[in-house]
């Protein structure tokens, strides 16, 4: 059983707040547009399939509220809804993904009811599918995880992040199904720590050996011989192959390679912006540098000093041994004839 980032019951959308674990575990409703909105955008629900999952049931929650007795009134204002929502966070696609799909009600609805049942029947489906697509992406996957292998990842790409078991996690929850041996090692990921919080709260969770390490060393345990392969998700990957995900990843991939270390993708074809030929088309996010100035939640740098806070980073795709989606693995020589 993995824990449900977001849920629908009896007509509420609820989350978990992921700003609060491992510390404590509290589920909190969203009513309006600005709850969700700010949910998003603080990381209360995060990672690329929540988002998208979060900001479709969100678009509901947000049109219940509008006027329904002018059906072009409403429509406009609907609209100005998903832009709004679509502003919250840049890098994964998968927000985008979701509201294009809503936009298409709104397109050719008639009347208001039934634009309201459609958006909410469309987004039960982001969700179920979403959660359909993360157990295929571990079975997919689970012949690349060998018996005895130590797996490294980075972020949180479990349960938390998606509306399944994850993405790249999905593919270590497979392994430990088919009751195969494995360790994880976590990484950190600063400066918001998903993996320590995160990752390392899901694994301890369902009982999969993982040990927690800092950011910086990851290198080192390469060069140790301590990693068998790595495993991350992403946020959006281009037609090319390259690969949006958490800052930090793209410094993984190059000690990979370096190291002969496979290092796999893991997700769901509604990552893919086939829009883009190559991942410098990618918008990064650039949060707060009161992220990078503080840990936990606690000051650990002078208020004076200037910070950087880009939130992800592109891996070039040459350094991407495969991508593993719901449908097949990808192999790197595939990458030029991407097409979901
Ligand atoms: O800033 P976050 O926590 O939303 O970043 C999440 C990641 O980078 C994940 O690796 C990515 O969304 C894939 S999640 C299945």
């Amino acid at each position: 059983v993995y824990p449900k980032a977001i849920e629908w019951h009896d007509g509420k959308l609820s989350i978990i707040d992921q700003t609060l674990l491992p510390g404590s575990y509290k589920t909190i409703e969203l009513t309006s547009l600005a709850d969700v909105e700010e949910a998003i955008k603080s990381l209360k629900v995060r990672g690329a399939p929540a988002i998208g999952i979060a900001a479709a049931y969100g678009a509901y929650v947000a049109f219940k509220h509008l006027p329904g007795n002018d059906i072009e009134t409403f429509k406009k204002e609907a609209r100005e809804i998903l832009k709004s929502l679509n502003a919250t966070r840049p890098t994964a696609v998968n927000l985008s993904w979701a509201l294009s799909q809503i936009e298409e009600i709104l397109n050719t609805g008639k009347d208001h009811l039934t634009i309201l049942k459609n958006t909410l029947d469309m987004a039960k489906h982001i969700h179920d599918e979403d959660r359909e697509s993360c157990r295929n992406i571990g079975l997919n996957g689970a012949p690349l995880i060998k018996n005895n292998s130590n797996i490294l990842t980075h972020c949180n790409t479990g349960a938390l992040a998606t509306g399944g078991m994850g993405t790249a996690l999905a593919l270590v929850y497979h392994a430990m199904e088919e009751k195969k041996n494995i360790h994880v090692y976590v990484d950190e990921t600063r400066p918001l720590l998903q993996g320590s919080r995160l990752t390392a709260w899901e694994l301890t969770q369902s009982g999969i050996a993982a040990t927690l390490i800092a950011d910086n060393m990851a290198a080192w345990l390469m060069g140790q011989g301590k990693i068998d392969l790595i495993i991350v998700g992403a946020d959006r990957i281009a037609g090319n192959g390259d690969a949006a995900n958490k800052i930090g990843t793209y410094s993984l991939a190059v000690n990979a390679k370096y190291h002969h270390i496979p290092f796999y993708v893991a997700a769901p074809t509604s990552t893919f912006d086939l829009e883009i030929m190559s991942g410098a088309e990618i918008v990064i996010e650039e949060r707060d540098a009161e992220e990078v100035k503080h840990f936990g939640g606690c000051q650990s740098a002078p208020k004076e000093i200037n910070a950087y806070n880009p939130a992800f980073d592109v891996t070039p795709a040459d350094l991407i041994t495969a991508i593993i989606t719901e449908k097949k693995i990808i192999w790197n020589k595939e990458f030029n004839k991407i097409n979901c």
